[in-house]
């Protein structure tokens, strides 16, 4: 799959955010090794701590259905910013696969590419 074909996938997701609170919806499309991608979006509630990312929806859709091993992630926002995974969700997507890329992408469909070590360097793992 192209990096287009999962940012595509992570647009479409996005459609899906619940957030009537920020009203900033976050679509991500998480590509695991064998291929297979889980989508996520932001959900929100009325407690706002209790609020799950788009990237950990994706994560937890894919780890409760059996599959700990990903590739790549597409993060998308329509924002004039790159979308960034917040610390939380650089931390969960490192607990299974350090070697993740990161797409992060912004409205108008541009994108950057991270490893997942370049966000999260020195991270605390089950190493440690
Ligand atoms: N959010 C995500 O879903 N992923 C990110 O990468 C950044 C932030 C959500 C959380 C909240 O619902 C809204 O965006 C504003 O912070």
């Amino acid at each position: 799959m192209t990096d287009r074909e999962l940012i595509n996938i992570a647009v479409e997701a996005s459609g899906k955010a619940y957030a009537p609170y920020s009203n900033f919806t976050v679509g991500a499309a998480l590509e695991c090794e064998d291929g297979s991608v889980y989508t996520g979006c932001n959900i929100e509630n009325a407690s706002y701590g209790c609020t799950n990312c788009a990237e950990r929806t994706a994560v937890f859709k894919a780890v409760s259905e059996g599959n700990r091993r990903f590739r790549r992630i597409a993060v998308y926002a329509d924002s004039d910013n790159y979308c960034m995974p917040c610390g939380v969700c650089r931390q969960v997507l490192n607990e299974f696969s350090p070697e993740l890329e990161v797409l992060s992408v912004r409205g108008d469909g541009r994108y950057v590419s991270y490893s997942l070590k370049e966000l999260l360097p020195r991270s605390f793992s089950m190493n440690d």
